[in-house]
């Protein structure tokens, strides 16, 4: 049978980085994109291929998947994995500022899939795993931005498995909590440029030390890559994957516990209250 030819976003670092060094282990044509080629030498010299590509720019993403396709004639499995997060309070963020996280987060994940879906459609079969987060299933104060631009990364997940079965191609989506990738680092540069105000500011100082300590803590990424592996291979595979014992615990407190006591949980451990 030939090689899988896999599709990953984000493949300059953390989660996609180390899938895609898996997935080259394991005998997959493994295309790496993201904006920082030169972050993806190791998986080049591990016998990968690395496309720049910005998911925020539609010719970026026309032209590196019409360079797969071109090259290989199909693309069988795509991980839309690039993503970031940018904090802030509903009050006093800058609308603008986040707009640049959905245009990754949530219209890059879309974007991609639009060129690629075609090619998977001709084939009837593929396979699609867009990383979410835990923050996809709650979410909690200043983190609202990003955990709603996960909630919309599930809600198009859904519809987008039920629009593209009957063409054969599954669409699994995956939760992780915390673990240690480059996340952390470009969480704390993005509050760099935010402006709480006076009000917020006390509730910011406090949140920087919890979010710190948790990071530094934070176990290495293989659970994930192991998911993401699992919803490309299976025949079946799950609709949703959450990994870490935050993120499986955070969505079943949120079933189990009402909103009210979920929120003075949360905003007890952020020392918000
Ligand atoms: N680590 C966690 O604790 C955690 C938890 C839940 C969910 N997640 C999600 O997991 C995914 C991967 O993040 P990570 O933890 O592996 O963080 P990371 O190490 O910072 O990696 C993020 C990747 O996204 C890419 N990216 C960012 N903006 C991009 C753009 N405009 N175009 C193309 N690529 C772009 C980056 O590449 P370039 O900068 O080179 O473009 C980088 O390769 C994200 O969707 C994140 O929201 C992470």
């Amino acid at each position: 049978m030939s090689k899988k030819v896999v599709l990953i976003t984000g493949a300059s670092s953390g989660f996609g980085k180390f899938t895609a060094l898996e997935l080259i282990k394991k005998g997959y044509i493994v295309y790496g994109a993201a904006r920082r080629v030169e972050q993806m030498n190791e998986l080049v010299s591990a016998g990968g291929k690395a496309i720049k590509m910005d998911v925020t720019q539609d010719d970026s993403v026309k032209s590196g998947v019409d360079q797969i396709i071109e090259k290989e004639g199909r693309i069988d499995a795509l991980v839309n994995n690039a993503g970031f997060g940018s904090y802030g309070f509903i009050e006093t963020t800058n609308i603008d500022h986040m707009k640049r996280m959905y245009d990754v987060n949530v219209w890059g994940l879309v974007r991609v899939s639009q060129h690629v879906l075609p090619h998977m459609r001709k084939m009837q079969k593929g396979s699609i795993v867009n990383i979410s987060s835990i923050v996809g299933k709650v979410s909690t104060a200043f983190l609202g931005f990003y955990a709603s631009s996960k909630h919309a990364v599930e809600a198009l997940s859904d519809a987008m498995r039920q629009e593209v079965k009957r063409f054969g191609i599954n669409v699994s989506i995956v939760e992780p909590g915390a673990f240690s990738t480059g996340f952390d680092d470009v969480v704390l540069k993005e509050l760099e440029a935010v402006n709480p105000g006076e009000a917020y500011q006390p509730i910011v100082d406090n949140f920087i030390p919890y979010f710190k300590k948790m990071y530094e803590k934070a176990p290495s990424p293989e659970p994930v890559v192991n998911a993401i592996i699992k919803a490309i291979e299976e025949k079946n595979p799950k609709t949703r994957y959450a990994v870490g014992m935050d993120a499986k615990g955070g969505i079943m407190m949120k079933g189990l516990l009402g909103d009210r006591t979920f929120d003075n949980m949360m905003l007890g451990q952020m020392k918000m209250k």
